[in-house]
This record gives structure tokens, sequence and C-alpha cells, in this order.
């Protein structure tokens, strides 16, 4: 269960002011029974996995969201602050004339704080308190300080890392600086690689940017990130290469299309604002299901995690190639 969800829709179920309406905007989406009862909503949802779900409990998505107004906008917001004004914004410009606002999301990421802050710029809010999260909404009306949204719009548009020429945006992975863990894998590369690669949990690019540098023989790499504004922006970045770039919108906990004679990796070890291991191991074991035999795989890891046992497990021979006080890089071969 996610407490956020269940808030939200306590709220729309209790709060008169929130009567299920003829169609209605989820930014965020996220699958919940209850939803099924409504007459038309849409989805927009970013992350594959929740993507998938959505579409399985059977809901309308869309890719981009469509020009048009709703009646209600439900937001679900990540944890990122400049995503979650980004979103604000975009809810509003998808609301029709007096049609309402709800978010929900946990304490934890500032609820109270973004409750505030949406309340400065519409000057009128309910909100709803429950499993440590809050839900409030807001109805649209010509008091509303669009100064305020044209910022939080603008926190939405893609922009580059300073210093560097890559292309991010708000709420993906390292979207203000270049990962520490990602640089040091950057840093120790082989030189060698060739042949069919890939790269899982590619985020916006910076990894296969790495390779494709230091590796000029490198014939094709397939980039699966489960974040599609995060392979929107690799796009950009990569877009100079001449090489066959693949790019995949893809749960890599699902499995790989086809096998590959190098993979490279920074793998994903939280979900939202929890730590799951379990995840960084399903990707070891992606990975080791879809290398060649002898093929090859450099990864960065968190030194505390596990990860050597679970090469072992699934069939690789594995060395460390570096420490530092943070991370490891491992390299390993299929048997
Ligand atoms: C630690 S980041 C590394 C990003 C990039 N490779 C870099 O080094 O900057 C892990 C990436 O995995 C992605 N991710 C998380 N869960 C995923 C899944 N189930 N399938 C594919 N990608 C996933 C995240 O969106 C994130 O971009």
């Amino acid at each position: 269960m996610n407490p956020a969800l269940e808030t939200l829709m306590l709220a729309i179920a209790t709060d008169e002011a929130l009567a299920v309406p003829q169609a209605a905007l989820f930014i965020g989406a996220e699958a919940h029974p209850t939803l099924s009862a409504w007459p038309e909503i849409t989805g927009w949802q970013p992350f594959k996995p929740l993507a998938t779900t959505w579409d399985q409990a059977g809901f309308n998505r869309c890719e981009m969201i469509p020009d048009q107004k709703w009646p209600l906008v439900i937001v679900l917001p990540g944890k990122s602050r400049d995503e979650t004004f980004a979103w604000f914004a975009m809810a509003r410009d998808h609301l029709e004339p007096g049609g309402k606002l709800v978010v929900s999301m946990p304490n934890t990421a500032g609820a109270g704080r973004f409750e505030k802050e949406l309340a400065k710029a519409t000057r009128n809010i309910t909100s709803l308190q429950k499993h440590k999260c809050r839900a409030f909404h807001v109805t649209l009306d010509d008091s509303w300080d669009e100064a305020i949204f044209n910022e939080w719009r603008d926190l939405g548009t893609p922009r580059q890392i300073p210093q560097t020429a890559f292309t991010v945006e708000a709420g993906i992975f390292s979207s203000d600086h270049i990962d520490p863990g990602s640089q040091l894998l950057a840093d120790h590369l082989p030189a060698h690689w060739h042949g069919d690669l890939a790269d899982l949990g590619a985020g916006w690019g910076f990894l296969t940017d790495a390779i494709l540098k230091r590796c000029p023989k490198v014939a094709r790499i397939d980039l699966y990130e489960a974040d599609s504004r995060a392979l929107a922006c690799a796009r950009k970045n990569l877009a100079a290469y001449p090489h066959e770039i693949g790019y995949h919108w893809h749960d890599v906990t699902t499995g790989l299309p086809r096998s590959y004679d190098a993979i490279l990796m920074n793998p994903p070890f939280h979900i939202g604002q929890a730590t799951h291991v379990d995840l960084g191991r399903v990707f070891l074991k992606t990975a080791a299901d879809s290398l060649k035999r002898g093929g090859k795989l450099i990864l960065v890891a968190n030194r505390q995690l596990p990860y050597e046992a679970v090469l072992e497990a699934n069939g690789l021979l594995w060395r460390k190639v570096v420490e530092d006080k943070v991370y490891k890089i491992l390299s390993a071969e299929k048997r």
C-alpha cells in the first residue's frame, strides 16, 4: 500500500467538495481499486513499473499530457522538490476554471511545507492528515498567483548540469550533479570493450557517454531505463554519437530481450524513499542472465552492499577493481 495514495483516496471519498468528477487527470498516476468506479481517468506516469501496473488495471494512460483541461487534476509527487513544484504548475495548466487540484504526499517528503507553498499561491486550501501523509486541495479561480506558477513551471524545463553540456530534468536521478559513484566507475572503465553493450538503469546517459568515449570499437549500445524523462534526456545527451544506440523505456527487473558482450551499470537500490537492496540484486541477476558466455560486467555500488555473493550465485567470476570510502567498483565475467 502507498500511504499517500490511500490518504488521497480517503480525502476524495470523504470531502464533499471533491465529488467524483466526469473526468480527471492523474499526474504521477498509481492504480487504486476505487478509481475503477470513476467515469473517466487519464494517468501520466513516467516510471515504467508504475505505468505497467496502471495499464494492467485497465486505466487510460498518456505518454505526453494532451493540451486539454480537466475538472479535477490529482498530483502524487515523487521526492524531488523541483519536480513537485513543476507538477503543481503542470496541474494548474490542465485545470478548467473552477476545477480542483488535489495533492497527496508523505510528511517525510515535506508535505506540510508544500501545502504552505501551494496555499500562498492559491490563497485557499483544505487539508486532511492520515497515514503520516497530507492530502490537500484547492479550487482554481482568479485569485491564484500566476507569477508563482510561472516560477514553478520553469523548474520543470530541461536544464544543464553546471559546467557540463549534459541535459537533465527535475525529478530524475542526479539531476543537478554527476553522481560520484558513476564518476568513479567512469574513471575505471576498460578501454578495450567492443561488440554489443547494454547500460542498465542508464539514467540521462552519463555512463553510456563515458564508455563510448573510452571504447571506440563499441558497435552498439542499448540503454534500459525506467524513467521516461531520463531517457529523453539521454537521447539529447548522446545525439552526437554516430553509434547505433537503442533507447528502451524498460523495467530491468523483467529481464532483457537479448544478450550482450558487455554490460555496465550503477544499479538503483532505492524505490521512492526506501532502500531496496533487492532491486540491485535483481539488476545483477538480469545482467548475469543477459551476458553471452565470456561476457563482461562492470558496476559501481555502495561499499556495504553485498553484491559479490550475488555475482557468484549467478555464475560470474568477479574481482574488485577499486574502492574508496563510499563506493566499490566490481568487474565480473560470465563463465
Ligand atoms: C543509480 S541511478 C544510475 C543512473 C545512471 N546510470 C548514472 O550513472 O548516472 C539508477 C537508475 O536506474 C533507474 N531505475 C530504477 N528502477 C529501474 C527499473 N526497475 N528498471 C530500469 N531502470 C530503473 C533509475 O531511474 C535511475 O536512473
